[in-house]
């Protein structure tokens, strides 16, 4: 289990409350992959990790952008460097198909940037949004 319920905190929106709870769970059980080692379950769920990441951070902009936050370009931004970096480690996977990569990446990075992105854009986006949308 890479995160515990509560590590990553709620904001004041529930969509993307929701958003998040769906993502911890796919990404559990990822890193369960990972840790086991099972090569063609991490392809499998590093594709529905891919899809997901993609559905979190697109509706989040769609709700921006309808809502006219003003620092909606700012964490757009910091999404963008995410799926960048994703992208690049979906492209290493498919070349090495080295678990160790996969794990130091979502224990180390991924992590982090989840917590504090969470805690840094998404509550404040939130805190805009209200629980209207
Ligand atoms: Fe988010
Ligand atoms: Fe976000």
């Amino acid at each position: 289990m890479l995160f515990e319920k509560t590590e990553v905190q709620l904001v004041s929106n529930a969509i993307m409350n929701m958003l998040h709870e769906e993502e911890m769970e796919i990404v559990n059980n990822f890193h369960d992959a990972v840790i086991a080692k099972d090569i063609d379950m991490i392809s499998e769920l590093f594709e529905v990790l891919l899809f997901d990441v993609e559905d979190h951070f697109s509706t989040e902009e769609d709700m921006m952008e309808e809502s006219g936050f003003y620092a909606a370009q700012i964490h757009k931004a910091e999404h963008d460097s995410m799926r960048k970096k994703v992208k690049e480690l979906y492209e290493n996977w498919g070349k090495n198909k080295d678990p160790e990569v996969v794990k130091a990446f979502l224990e180390g990075e991924f992590k982090h940037w989840m917590v504090l992105h969470v805690a840094r854009w998404d509550a404040e986006t939130a805190m805009h949004l209200g629980d209207t949308m």
